[in-house]
């Protein structure tokens, strides 16, 4: 499964592309209208930090195809790289799926909350389907059971799309959509840390540091080679 980060905070990207196995970047206007910064340079300064080989899925704003084509195609010459455009699914968003991709221009269909949506986004030639986990969840559906069946539809129908779940809250969620075989989830930086931390973990740890100074003292493994010299 991929992990994707879900924000356009360069410090925050900056700090888990470095301790995390991050497979990308995902936008959507109201993640870049939280940096308050010029737009431009706020997407090639992600792309300079993820690098050419990374995911970077920026969402388009137009809602008419013929606008939505015309701003990926000046995305991707902006910002290289392996890009994605996001596009909200919908008449005119299945429009611009397929002709983008006849242009080759890979797509990502988003603001996804039922099955049927996300088959119609893959047949279109969706590159990637992006259901919303939590806001399915806030309106008592069940945002797993609806990405699981995305995923066996997809898997019935020989189809290539790949789902990525989006809009994340928990740790089980994420969890959760691991275990129903989705392949990617975007999550928040806090959620990275939240999912990597557990307090037994650091007290393991601990202890490990207190038995090993018992013996060494504060001389660690790279001293002890060197003393053997
Ligand atoms: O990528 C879509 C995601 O950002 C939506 O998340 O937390 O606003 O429901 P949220």
């Amino acid at each position: 499964m991929m992990y994707i980060i879900d924000s356009a905070n360069l410090e925050k990207i900056r700090e888990c592309v470095e301790f995390y196995p991050v497979a990308g970047v995902t936008t959507n206007p109201t993640i870049i209208s939280r940096e308050k910064t010029d737009f431009i340079s706020l997407i090639k300064s992600i792309r300079e930090i993820i690098g050419p080989d990374r995911m970077l899925h920026i969402q388009t704003t137009a809602l008419e195809a013929g606008q939505i084509i015309k701003e990926a195609v000046a995305l991707k010459e902006i910002v290289g790289g392996d890009f994605y455009i996001k596009i909200p699914v919908g008449p005119e968003g299945l429009k611009a799926t397929m002709a983008l991709k006849k242009m080759g221009i890979k797509v990502t269909e988003t603001a996804i909350f039922t099955q049927q949506q996300a088959m119609l986004a893959a047949i279109a030639g969706a590159d990637f389907v992006a259901p919303y986990v939590n806001r399915l969840d806030n309106i008592v559906s069940d945002g797993v059971h609806v990405v699981g069946e995305i995923v066996e539809m997809f898997k019935q129908h020989n189809i290539s799309s790949k789902v990525l779940a989006a809009s994340f809250k928990t740790v089980e969620q994420v969890h959760k959509i691991a275990m129903v075989g989705g392949h990617a989830v975007t999550i928040n930086t806090e959620l990275f840390h939240t999912l990597t931390y557990h307090p037994l973990t650091q007290y393991a740890i601990d202890d490990f540091i207190v038995d090993w100074e018992s013996c060494y003292g504060k001389t660690d493994i790279l001293g002890l080679i060197d003393q053997s010299k």
